[in-house]
């Protein structure tokens, strides 16, 4: 069974099947509607269900509350129409693109991330806002998405940080196949995680290991824009080697209204430094967490103990802006065998 879709206030409709997401089916008919995990955790998709019906497969209560749900909202990666629907979403970005993208450069970054810079066709540009992320479509049509670790720049290059799962098979093709000028077809830009320029407070920024590349982009779209709103970075990773970008990070501490703070989880015997989990780092130093614009990525359970910490410590709901990321279903199946 087949039903309508009509997105307020953008006037977009699609067709969706019973069996499939909403996201699904408005990103096959080329209608990016947000989404970040597509898993119910990291609440990117959220939006509010004027009219019609809908049940939600299972969604973590972080990411969608009772109250929420009483109020009409609901996750769009998790939920399924049960009738003809008039949904009210926020496609603050531009409409999606498929791209082909050449490989102009690979570094190693550290010991599992390697940095890859694409580059599109001439001619052609994807019109991103920093903070959101691409998919990289494989030969056998499935998906692997990625932050741009960077606000758009002039020359239009896209620079990613891929870091090398066990399992994964995009990330061990990069990091012991992938060749210059190799051909990526891209597809974006997706997500809703971008800097908030209308907020005069304060920025909290929380990455998780490769979580720091989407906090880069911000950190770089707030420099573009002149905006020298205090900054306080902490970045939470396992061990001292796993810091792949602490020159630049550090450079960029050396900036009088940026602090950083790293944070090891798993501490190598001589570290100095902050240990723990990232987040609890950030609530034993700050403690009017209220005041400030909290910016968390990383992988889901550091973002949503994040989230759920802070919300408990004051922080308004509005004030958290957070990416999620999750490995690919075939990913996370491989990991599990391992
Ligand atoms: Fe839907 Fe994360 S909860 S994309």
């Amino acid at each position: 069974m087949s039903y309508k879709v009509a997105l307020k206030p953008s006037e977009k409709t699609f067709d969706v099947d019973e069996a499939e997401s909403i996201v699904d089916a408005a990103h096959r008919q080329g209608i990016h509607l947000p989404y970040s995990c597509r898993d119910g955790t990291c609440g990117t998709c959220k939006g509010r269900v004027v009219s019609g019906e809908i049940k939600h497969d299972h969604y973590s209560p972080q990411a969608l509350s009772d109250k929420e749900r009483a109020a009409g909202m609901a996750l769009f990666c998790q939920a399924r129409a049960c009738s003809d629907l008039v949904l009210e979403i926020d496609l603050n970005n531009p409409d999606i693109q498929r791209l082909p993208s050449r490989v102009d450069q690979i570094d190693h970054l550290g010991h599992d991330v390697m940095r890859l810079f694409l580059k599109l066709p001439a001619g052609k540009q994807l019109n991103y806002i920093a903070g959101q992320y691409i998919d990289i479509i494989l030969s056998d049509g499935r998906h692997r998405t990625y932050s741009i670790a960077g606000a758009p720049r002039d020359d239009g290059m896209i620079e990613l940080h891929i870091r090398n799962v066990e399992g994964g098979r995009f990330s061990d093709f990069v990091f012991h196949h992938l060749e210059q000028k190799t051909i990526l077809r891209i597809e974006g830009p997706m997500g809703a995680f971008y800097l908030r320029q209308d907020s005069t407070r304060p920025m909290l920024l929380v990455a998780g290991g490769t979580g720091l590349a989407p906090i880069k982009a911000i950190i770089e779209a707030a420099q573009q824009a002149g905006d020298r709103r205090e900054i306080i970075l902490y970045w939470g990773v396992r061990s001292q080697r796993d810091l792949y970008f602490q020159k630049t990070v550090e450079q960029w501490a050396e900036q009088e209204h940026l602090r950083y703070i790293p944070v090891l989880s798993e501490p190598d015997d001589d570290w100095q430094g902050r240990s723990g989990y990232v987040h609890e780092a950030v609530l034993q130093d700050i403690t009017d967490i209220a005041q400030y614009d909290v910016y968390a990525a990383g992988p889901p359970i550091m973002v949503s103990s994040a989230r759920s910490s802070f919300l408990a410590a004051g922080l308004p709901e509005k004030q958290i802006f957070h990416d999620a990321f999750e490995w690919a279903l075939d990913t996370q199946e491989a990991i599990k065998k391992n």
